[in-house]
């Protein structure tokens, strides 16, 4: 007998199990505020900082007359295969605390720290802003 409810359930299994076998995922929201985030990334808000934008676009162009610096655009998706065992967040950290620890390929480690400059929770308001930034 063909039931279409069952071909229903069957995909329900088969979509539930796929989750299950993909990373956890942590949403924006769960690591900071992504409106904060977006504020320092474009403008440094009140903080005296060469703001993020100065450098990174989002949309895939570069920049080549400041200081060349790869987009952003879709660094939610790149982030976690860069380094093997740094998952996304831990990347998108790094790479704002510690300019050193991976250089992307065709670029100068000319970002500097932001280790000092920032407080943990606006480097995870930064970072979640980010995350929204899919391909
Ligand atoms: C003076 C220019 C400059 C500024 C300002 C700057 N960056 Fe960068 N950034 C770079 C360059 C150049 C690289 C590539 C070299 C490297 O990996 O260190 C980079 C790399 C990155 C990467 C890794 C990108 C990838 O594709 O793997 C992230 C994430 C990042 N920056 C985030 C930020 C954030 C967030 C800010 C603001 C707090 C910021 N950057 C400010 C120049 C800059």
């Amino acid at each position: 007998m063909r039931n279409p409810f069952c071909l229903v359930v069957l995909l329900l299994c088969a979509l539930s199990l796929s989750a299950c076998l993909s990373e956890p995922t942590l949403k924006p929201e769960e690591i900071g505020d992504v409106e904060r985030g977006r504020e320092l990334f474009e403008t440094s808000g009140e903080i005296l900082v060469t703001e993020c934008a100065h450098c990174h676009s989002l949309d895939g162009s570069i920049f080549r007359e400041i200081s060349p610096a790869p987009s952003l655009q879709g660094i939610a998706q790149r982030a976690g295969q860069r380094v093997e065992g740094l998952g996304v967040v831990e990347y998108i950290r790094q790479s704002i605390t510690d300019q050193t620890f991976y250089v992307v390929d065709g670029f100068k480690d000319s970002m500097g720290t932001y280790k000092y400059k920032l407080s943990e929770e606006d480097v995870n308001n930064l970072i979640a802003f980010l995350l929204t930034q899919q391909e």
